[in-house]
């Protein structure tokens, strides 16, 4: 007899859904558009004979350890590594306070797996980053949004969302996903002076942090936090929690993330995660270690933003030339997105079949959204398309939008519908 599986699910299991993006990527994979929907980094700037040198030296001294199980809260000289560049900042972490992840997606569902129950409320920017919404829906997550500007969450607004006792503020500092816009000095003050007033958690997300392009770095959420709290010499013990990731410097293939916070977390979030994975693949943990340690990661990192820059300033340019005068767009300081607004009342959605079919695509703003709302919005990635690909896909794009928005009652959004 055939089961019916749908009923044999728990009810986690119907919350989960696949990533707008995902699917879409199956689309764009057709070798005749050109893509500026997925979030990947450029493959031809992979660092593929360091990591081939560096795997063998690994396999030759330490070939055994590399192959073997591991500790679940990772390899100590990299979880080390970890401790020691926040530590360089002010942040008063050891190894202990660090647990290595599979990604730093794999920090926000274990997150999510210790903090969550179901009804639980849950801060987020909008937009905000998808698969975080992905993996906290898992867990019957609610969110409240506080809305963004090109200084990031609009902090005047969290107080009354404060005051609903969310489980934790999820906030991306810098060249938010997928928005681009990076969290002014001020803001990072002011939510950490707020998150402290109403004892808030904040889940300092910051996989972007190193491709800055121009400007100085801020102050992550949690040097702050760390200055606010604690005796000088005390340890960490703050209610920030921060993730950060090797995917966007290195190679996102390799899976290596970090989440760094106060000793009791990092207890909870081991447990969890001893029984998600048992641990992050060794030989993968000491091959980022052995490539941050040789510097590889800082030459790397200077290579990808001077590219990453140049394609951005393409697709600005592209766009100033061929996006019709109603829309509007970010410009974003680093990162790999930028974030696009129609007229109001224009659903991006509704153009994107229109747009692969010319060959180029983009992800539509809506899911970017727990609220689903507004439409008229998408995302556009930079990092992964040459620069004549990228003329040619805006100037496509351009075309499109313009013979669209001259025609605003077929795109309209029913009011119903909105
Ligand atoms: C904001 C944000 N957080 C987390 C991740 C997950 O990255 P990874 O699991 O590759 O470290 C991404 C990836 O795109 C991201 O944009």
């Amino acid at each position: 007899m055939q089961q019916d599986w749908s009923e044999r699910f728990a009810q986690r299991a119907q919350r989960m859904t696949s990533s707008a993006i995902r699917e879409l990527l199956k689309v764009t994979e057709q070798p005749d558009v050109i893509s500026f929907a997925g979030g990947l980094p450029a493959p031809e700037a992979f660092p593929i004979g360091e990591v081939a040198e560096a795997a063998q030296r690994i396999l030759r001294d330490q070939g055994a350890c590399a192959l073997q199980y591991g500790a679940t809260d990772g390899y100590r000289p990299l979880r080390g590594w970890v401790a020691e560049t926040l530590r360089a900042t002010g942040v008063p972490v050891s190894a202990e306070h660090v647990l290595i992840t599979t990604g730093s997606q794999q920090a926000l569902d274990l997150l999510g797996k210790v903090f969550l129950d179901p009804g639980d409320r849950v801060v987020v920017e909008a937009p905000t980053y998808l698969a975080a919404l992905q993996a906290w829906n898992a867990y019957g997550a609610s969110y409240l949004e506080v809305p963004a500007d090109d200084d990031g969450m609009r902090t005047s607004a969290l107080k009354p969302l404060l005051r609903q006792a969310p489980k934790f503020v999820y906030c991306l500092p810098n060249f938010q996903n997928p928005s681009g816009v990076t969290l002014s000095r001020a803001r990072r003050e002011r939510l950490v002076a707020l998150a402290t007033e109403h004892r808030a958690v904040v889940i300092e997300d910051d996989p972007y942090r190193d491709l800055r392009f121009e400007g100085e770095d801020l102050p992550r959420l949690i040097e702050l936090a760390s200055a606010d709290s604690g005796a000088p010499g005390s340890e960490y013990d703050g209610s920030v929690i921060y993730a950060c990731t090797f995917s966007k410097v290195i190679s996102p293939g390799l899976r290596v993330g970090a989440v760094v916070a106060p000793f009791e977390v990092i207890h909870k979030l081991t447990q969890a995660k001893q029984s998600a994975d048992l641990h992050t693949a060794m030989l993968n943990q000491m091959l980022v270690y052995e490539l941050v340690q040789s510097g590889l990661l800082q030459r790397h990192v200077a290579v990808i933003v001077d590219m990453y820059r140049a394609r951005r300033d393409v697709m600005l340019d592209a766009m100033a030339r061929s996006f019709p005068a109603r829309v509007r767009w970010t410009h974003p300081a680093g990162g790999l997105f930028l974030w696009v607004t129609l007229p109001a009342g224009v659903d991006a959605a509704a153009l994107l079949p229109t747009a692969v079919a010319a060959g180029v695509a983009f992800v539509p703003g809506g899911p970017f959204h727990p609220s689903g709302a507004p439409v008229n919005t998408l995302r556009l990635n930079f990092s992964n398309a040459s620069h004549e690909q990228i003329r040619e896909g805006i100037a496509r794009l351009g075309g499109i939008l313009g013979a669209s928005l001259s025609e605003p009652e077929r795109l309209a959004v029913p009011a119903a519908a909105r």
